[in-house]
């Protein structure tokens, strides 16, 4: 392991043990003829000798990622569009029950949670510094506030409608460096028996599944719950409840609230239990991830050299931010994937950040069937499988990368 940067929780010493080199913003898909003016960092990350907190070794600075432009929609998917819409009722039923209840979501994006707590007449607010999907999320009839969630965001908000029942916020807590700002901001905002909960892809996930494609620029952090149990108590707040869950590629919901306020549940004790029994962070662990990571690359390159050389297809589905660390780590080019499709109009006719691989609506992979397709959304595996059966049926193939290179 390597030793350079400094932890961004508790300010000890970050250990390098991956590295993906140099790497565009993810989710920054080119317009053709402005390839030279991409942005690249070094993608490797690193984890805290103290409070192993797995996190980045560089921090691509927000407004790169985060901007009018920012192409992502939440409602991209039904699968997730019902996970959001369980959760609202969820909260609806529990946390937001007492008298003219309030609950902040960071991250709303184009309102895909927040719109059932809106028809349900509760009062809510968004914080979303991205002006194009918070715009979505308004005209749905949302209240959203464009900006950075941080301590200046929450301090004002408490001013304008008091404190918050309950902060969520989902695939958005692990995108943001500053969390000293964002739990200052927390326990500033948070009602006093109320709860800060959010879900993010699980670092032992990772591990066992070899998904190092869930390492981007916009995953900063890797959260477990040892992690964000030191993390919580450094901020004077307390990890009360774990959930798995089965969403994109396997995360977990963290609940925190204040000292004394909740009972910690059983979940966190066996979750930290189970974390230290299978050893997720130590040395031998992540080193052999890194060798798990790289025979995965080695393999899925060799099979997409072998279907090139035997004049065979390759398209790929869902250019999701993922799929920027495959295609760039790989060096895929058009030469082994010649375009991918995708669903989310900002990004059809655009090139994939880096690797420059034409994106294209889905129609242009039913009109010509290849022999194989590379599901980059492999999180959304069993939708699409399901809606793309006559693929298979034309006699297409699935390629997956994750847990191993395998065929489907
Ligand atoms: N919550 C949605 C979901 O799970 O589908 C959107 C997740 S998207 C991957 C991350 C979102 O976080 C983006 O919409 C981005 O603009 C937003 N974001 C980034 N930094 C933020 C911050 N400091 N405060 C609030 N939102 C932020
Ligand atoms: P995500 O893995 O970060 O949720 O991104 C999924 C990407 O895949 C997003 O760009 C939308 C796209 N997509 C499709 O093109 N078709 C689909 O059926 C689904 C579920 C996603």
């Amino acid at each position: 392991m390597s030793t350079t940067s400094s932890c961004r929780i508790c300010g000890d010493t970050v250990n390098e043990f991956i590295d993906f080199g140099k790497q565009p913003a993810s989710d920054a898909f080119v317009t053709p003829g402005e390839e030279a003016q991409e942005f690249f960092f070094r993608l490797a990350v690193g984890i805290c000798q103290t409070c192993d907190m797995v996190q980045l070794m560089e921090e691509v600075p927000r407004e790169k990622m985060f901007h009018e432009d920012y192409p992502y929609l939440s409602s991209g998917s039904t699968v997730m569009r019902a996970h959001f819409e369980g959760l609202a009722q969820r909260f609806l039923n529990t946390e937001l029950t007492g008298d003219d209840p309030f609950i902040v979501e960071l991250g709303s994006n184009d309102g895909t949670m927040l719109h059932t707590i809106a028809t349900a007449g509760v009062r809510h607010l968004g914080v979303e510094p991205s002006g194009g999907v918070a715009e979505l999320a308004a005209t749905k009839g949302i209240r959203v506030r464009k900006a950075f969630f941080e301590e200046s965001t929450a301090t004002s908000i408490r001013t304008s409608d008091g404190p918050a029942d309950v902060i969520y916020a989902a695939n958005t807590l692990c995108h943001i460096p500053y969390m000293e700002s964002i739990l200052r901001g927390v326990t500033t905002l948070l009602a006093p028996n109320g709860v800060f909960v959010f879900e993010d892809p699980y670092f032992a996930e990772i591990v066992e599944r070899a998904s190092f494609d869930q390492i981007y620029d916009e995953h900063f952090y890797f959260f477990t719950a040892r992690s964000v149990d030191e993390m919580a108590r450094r901020h004077g707040l307390e990890l009360v409840d774990v959930e798995r869950l089965a969403v994109h590629g396997g995360e977990v919901r963290y609940t925190l609230a204040r000292p004394g306020a909740r009972q910690r549940t059983s979940a966190v004790t066996e979750l930290l239990a189970a974390e230290e029994a299978a050893k997720l962070t130590d040395l031998a662990t992540l080193t052999d991830f890194r060798t798990r990571v790289e025979k995965n690359r080695d393999d899925l390159l060799t099979f997409l050299r072998e279907q090139r050389d035997k004049g065979n297809r390759v398209v790929g589905y869902g250019a999701t931010a993922k799929s920027a660390t495959v295609t760039n780590y790989l060096g895929i080019g058009p030469d082994l994937v010649s375009f991918v499709c995708d669903t989310t109009p900002a990004k059809q006719g655009k090139l994939t950040p880096g690797a420059h691989l034409p994106v294209r609506p889905p129609s242009a992979f039913h009109e010509d069937y290849p022999q194989y397709a590379l599901l980059f959304a492999w999180n959304h595996a069993e939708e699409i499988m399901a809606k793309e059966q006559a693929f298979r049926d034309s006699g297409g193939q699935w390629i997956l990368y994750v847990p191993t290179v395998h065929l489907v």
